[in-house]
């Protein structure tokens, strides 16, 4: 068993999860080591370095497992795995101890709600036939109607169609129908089998024992199905309304989850949760249960400050019982980016209307100012923070990938209806003024989706030139952050402020303000500007500008 390789720190209330940064690395766009014009694991060390000077504390990675690459990885074969495309084991070995000799933590990505229909135990579940135990551990079951070819409920996958696919028996005859909450290639696991409890608690272990410091468990409310399989009202997206959501049950596998943690010193579990009733998301937190969960109210809050302040006013009060930091995340790999997402008229997000969003024309001027405004704003709160890769570069959304190129079940499967995710997962810009922009090495096959030409102007190359770029906004952000213990998890204290201006010190000594108004704002006394996301014109702050202050 290889010993766990973290970097030290002290086992008290000052958990290194309670107030890092970390990056979100998609690793199939991330950096293409080998040519193939995927991103792989040997591109993501190679940028390590970069990562490092970014002043990052971890990164997630988001899953890199043997994969038919159905859903971009998230319909696992071999959990105890690496793709080929991506690398090897030994490259994630490599990578986890790098990344360690860089003070970087790793996180990966955990999927217990479904694996593929390429996983071992499915492939022996068709075979074994209805009744039998390899069966047991997916949600199959007859179908209704005549000859049973109707699904045995009316759910409804996420990614659209029906919730359940008929298999063909071994003997050739039409048989059993199984649940899938996404993609037919993503069959459920059902977790009232004892030995997917085991299997689960045996990959924790594995990839502990690699050394990695943190799980992040993805779709973690939907784990427990309602065995009677009910009907929804027709139309019905699986939600937080739905019958087999959020089931009280679900809590008993997070707290044997984190029986198995605690065997290690810091580890950390983060759920993922779209819940959007934050009452019902700071469940898992309960003591004993999850660390941390995504604060998806944040990242779907329109462009506003009274609503920005409720969120953060109910995120803080709802994580404070359980003693759970709050995370504060902006963007990932699932909902449009940020720049796009504040360039529109409407500024929300939901993920069930991302086609309404595309409607709108984006100004991708404002999107960046308000983006550049929001990093400060979200760095200076208390808790961790989530950067998704690009995020730092001011990439935005791509909407107009030719057709024949998406790749998103979600688009895919609505027939185009739902833009899907493709547009926040193109390929990192890096150097040099012309596609692939250093993301693959020369010679190589084209990325896996086009990159926009104008990325010329947002490489990391051209950022790191450039004295008030995006990539310079974070990097100060970061390193200020990093060395200011007030900025670290601790008290916040709102002031009065004009309209649509939010203010509050972080301890005695900084002061954030984030202007949302239409008009600039004068500053308060302070003894010096810390950091600023738009120039200051005559000392006042602009519209869509927010700034650290340093008071004494
Ligand atoms: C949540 C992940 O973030 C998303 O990318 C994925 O498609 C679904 N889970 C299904 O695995
Ligand atoms: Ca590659």
């Amino acid at each position: 068993m290889l010993k766990p390789t973290s970097p030290e720190s002290s086992p008290s209330r000052d958990h290194w999860w309670r107030s890092a940064a970390i990056y979100q690395l998609y690793v199939r766009s991330f950096a293409d080591g080998n040519g193939d014009g995927i991103g792989d694991l040997a591109g993501a060390r190679a940028h390590l370095p970069y990562l490092a000077e970014l002043g990052v504390d971890a990164i997630w990675f988001n899953p890199w497992y043997p994969s038919p690459m159905s859903d971009a990885g998230y319909d696992i074969a071999d959990y105890r795995g690496i793709d080929p495309v991506f690398g090897t084991l030994a490259d994630a070995d490599a990578l986890i101890s790098e990344a360690h000799a860089h003070g970087i933590r790793i996180i990966i990505d955990v999927v217990p709600n479904h694996g593929s229909d390429e996983h071992p135990w499915f492939t022996a579940a068709l075979a074994a036939g209805p009744g039998s135990a390899a069966r047991d551990r997916f949600w199959f079951r007859p179908g209704r109607g005549p000859g049973g070819d109707q699904p045995p409920n009316n759910w409804q996958s996420m990614f659209g169609g029906p919730a359940w696919t008929r298999i063909t028996e071994p003997d050739g005859s039409p048989g059993e129908w199984y649940l899938h909450l996404f993609a037919p290639q993503q069959p459920d696991f059902n977790w009232a089998n004892g030995g997917v409890r085991e299997e689960f608690a045996d990959v924790l272990r594995f990839w502990l024992d690699r050394g990695v410091d943190g799980i992040r468990v993805d779709s973690a409310p939907l784990l427990i199905k309602d065995p009677d399989l009910p009907d929804v009202s027709p139309g019905q997206l699986p939600g937080p309304a739905h019958p087999y959501i959020d089931r009280d049950d679900v809590h008993d596998i997070y707290r044997s989850w984190r029986a198995v943690t605690d065997e290690y010193p810091e580890r950390v579990l983060i759920g993922e949760i779209w819940l959007p009733d934050a009452a019902r998301l700071a469940r898992y937190v309960n003591p004993g249960e999850l660390h941390t969960v995504f604060n998806f109210p944040y990242l779907s809050c329109p462009w506003g400050a009274g609503a920005l302040r409720r969120v953060i006013d109910q995120t803080l009060a709802l994580a404070a019982p359980a003693g759970a930091p709050a995370i504060w995340v902006l963007s990932n790999h699932d909902v449009d980016r940020v720049v796009s997402r504040y360039g529109r008229a409407d500024t929300a997000f939901d993920l069930e209307r991302r086609r309404y969003f595309h409607g709108f024309p984006v100004d991708l001027q404002l999107g960046n100012r308000r983006a550049a405004a929001a990093a400060l704003l979200t760095l200076a709160l208390p808790g961790s923070v989530y950067i998704y890769q690009g995020e730092e570069l001011g990439l935005w959304e791509v909407q107009d990938i030719p057709d024949d190129l998406r790749q998103d079940p979600m688009w895919l499967r609505t027939q185009g209806a739902d833009p899907g995710r493709d547009g926040c997962r193109v390929p990192l810009p890096w150097s040099g003024t012309e596609p692939p922009f250093g993301f693959s090495p020369p010679g190589a096959a084209e990325p896996w989706l086009p990159q926009p030409k104008e990325w010329r102007d947002l490489t990391v190359e051209a950022e790191s030139a450039s004295a008030d770029s995006m990539l310079r906004l974070y990097r100060d952000a970061l390193r200020i952050r990093a060395s200011e213990p007030a900025l670290r998890d601790g008290p916040m204290a709102w002031l009065p402020a004009a309209d649509d201006v939010l203010t509050f010190d972080r301890g005695t000594r900084v002061r954030c303000i984030a202007n949302l108004s239409a008009g600039p704002v004068g500053l308060p006394p302070h003894t010096a500007v810390l950091l600023a996301s738009g120039s200051l014109s005559g000392g006042l702050l602009p519209p869509d500008t927010s700034v650290w202050l340093r008071l004494e």
